[in-house]
């Protein structure tokens, strides 16, 4: 058991932010807020420290980090940068978007899960930004939860999976985007293949370059299919309580929940549209409002804080 200290901050919060990146330095672990989820950071330069970022998360060595750059130049200095980069710098960054090109030696090998290639990212949130530029250092840094379970977007989430495993939790309030960031890998042609789906869409990264999807993005791997993004084979986001996902309209869905009984101790995660007819028909259930229809940007803000409120009840 690690002495965790949790500190509130914004960005103002000079002083705290200084602390903590000097635990980076020193080779510790902080938790701090991104606009996508909470991360897991440590220097990225240290195979030691980003060792410890493994055992912290119970994740298995080989699915490599993301480094997180206070300015996406300094990709410069670990990896082999290109003109379809810069170009994607940009348009994108600072924010959601993560870009996997080849790996300089300055990343080791324990960082980028034994890998060729580094995956870097520019958060936008100006709490992340200030902690990289002070630290120095490229923040190697996972979501901060356990190797499994919904990425957190709040403090409290964190405190659930991580207090007594990290030296600090900096607590600057909610995620803005609440699901990970766009990961999206430069091919040596120059063009992009989409890793893994996020804010920044298939679409909009398209004006750089031609897009394709990775099949793991649309369908589970087959028997001895390698993923070209190592977590992708894993687990993910998986709550402790079973989950169904019923697809088709509402009346469908309370049919189906009142033929197969499942009405009390079921949390239900509904549109906005039908929360009342939930609420009438279903009284014992737990009720979750995952926003409107047509509202993507409130229901990727809700979805991962939602599975964990309703894991909890
Ligand atoms: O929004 C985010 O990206 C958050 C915040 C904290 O920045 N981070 C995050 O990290 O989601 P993580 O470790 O939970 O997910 C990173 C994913 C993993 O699936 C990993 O396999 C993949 O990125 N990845 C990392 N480096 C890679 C590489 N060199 N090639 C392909 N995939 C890579
Ligand atoms: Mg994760």
């Amino acid at each position: 058991m690690i002495n965790t200290s949790v500190i509130k901050v914004t960005e103002d919060s000079a002083s705290e932010i200084a602390y903590a990146a000097q635990i980076i330095k020193e080779g510790g672990l902080v938790v701090f807020p991104t606009e996508t989820v909470y991360g897991l950071g440590a220097d990225a330069t240290n195979a030691d420290a980003a060792r410890k970022i493994y055992s912290a998360k119970g994740r298995p060595s080989d699915n490599p980090l993301i480094i997180h750059l206070s300015n996406p130049d300094e990709a410069i200095k670990y990896t082999y940068t290109n003109d379809i980069y810069f170009a994607l710098a940009k348009k994108f960054m600072p924010g959601p978007l993560t870009v996997v090109l080849k790996a300089r030696d300055t990343v080791p090998l324990a960082t980028r899960g034994g890998l060729d290639t580094v995956a870097v990212r520019c958060p936008e949130n100006p709490i992340a930004r200030k902690l990289i530029a002070i630290a120095g250092v490229p923040i190697a840094a996972p979501s901060a939860n356990l190797s499994g379970s919904p990425s957190p977007t709040n403090a409290a989430h964190v405190i659930d999976d991580m207090y007594g495993r990290v030296d600090v939790i900096l607590d600057g309030g909610d995620s803005e985007f609440g699901l990970e960031s766009t990961i999206v890998k430069i091919n040596d042609d120059g063009t992009l293949t989409l890793l893994r789906p996020g804010k920044i869409t298939a679409d909009e990264l398209a004006v750089v370059s031609h897009v394709s999807i990775s099949s793991a993005v649309i369908k589970e791997l087959g028997d001895g299919e390698v993923a070209l993004s190592p977590g992708m084979k894993y687990k993910h986001y998986a709550p402790k309580a079973k989950l169904i996902l019923l697809d088709g309209n509402v009346n469908s869905a309370l049919k189906y929940i009142q033929e197969n009984k499942i009405q009390s101790k079921t949390a239900i995660i509904s549109y906005t549209e039908d929360m009342e007819l939930y609420m009438t028909q279903l009284p014992d259930a737990y009720l979750y409002d995952f926003g409107k229809k047509s509202d993507f940007n409130t229901q990727a803000h809700k979805l991962f804080y939602i599975l964990r409120e309703a894991d909890k009840a």
